[in-house]
């Protein structure tokens, strides 16, 4: 069933942070990460939503490929996120938005604790992977840079996916906004179940309305259904645009 955001611009309010720290430690439990390294984080959550693959298979922590970006849909059919799995545990981390909010981003999920997902809207001018092509992206890290670097080419930000992917080069003013997963230990499957920091959605359909309707009709601004479809990034764009490190 799909549930379309008429309040989208006002749905910011509406839901606002809501606490749930119950929920979110459920979540926790599930993801075999025990309540105290979540402490008191509260996310903003969003319709329950599958990961799965092209065919419906649901999608397996264990079958990511490590620092391979991989981009689904969340919470909006029109709004991309990238789902990653580094090599190492993934903490949590204090962090804050550009309004000054402060929030701690989420450790990772997973056997490994080392799966995360971001939103893949640029906290700078909302550059996001397309059908066509990317100018955002996940690379090695070069030099003193962490192991792995969230890059957008637009104006040259950069992200750490290990640190909750605060900025940590450019012009972005604030971390990409997490979208909190939740893990079934038992089947390994993945559930994005909300988002958490500071997350654009009102201005990005606002500033893409034109061209989000020619890529995907009117259900862009719909939240998505009881199943997501995950695929690498490489295989979601046609072209993905390479920064120099
Ligand atoms: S839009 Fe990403 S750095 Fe400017």
């Amino acid at each position: 069933m799909q549930h379309e955001s008429q309040t989208c611009p006002a749905d910011d309010q509406r839901r606002t942070l809501i606490h749930s720290v119950g929920c979110l430690a459920a979540a926790a439990v599930s993801s075999g990460l025990g309540s105290a390294a979540i402490g008191k984080v509260s996310f903003k959550p969003y319709d329950s939503s599958l990961l799965v693959n092209e065919f419906g298979d649901p999608i397996r922590s264990k079958d990511l490929a490590i620092a391979e970006p991989y981009v689904f849909n969340y919470p909006f059919q029109g709004t991309p996120a990238f789902l990653i799995r580094l090599a190492s545990p993934i903490v949590s981390k204090t962090l804050r938005t550009e309004q000054g909010q402060s929030y701690q981003s989420l450790a990772g999920v997973g056997p490994n604790q080392s799966v995360v997902a971001f939103s893949a809207i640029c906290a700078h001018k909302m550059m996001y992977p397309t059908p066509n092509i990317s100018f955002i992206g996940l690379r090695k890290g070069v030099g003193r840079e962490p192991s792995a670097v969230i890059h957008c080419c637009g104006d040259d930000s950069r992200y750490d996916p290990a640190q909750g992917a605060q900025v940590i080069a450019g012009p972005a003013p604030q971390p990409l906004a997490c979208v909190v997963l939740q893990h079934d230990p038992k089947t390994d499957h993945l559930r994005a179940v909300g988002t958490l920091g500071g997350e654009m959605f009102k201005a990005f359909f606002e500033k893409y309305q034109f061209k989000l309707q020619l890529d995907n009709g009117p259900k862009s601004k719909h939240l998505c259904d009881s199943t997501t479809v995950c695929k690498e990034l490489k295989r979601y764009s046609r072209q993905l645009q390479g920064c120099p490190a």
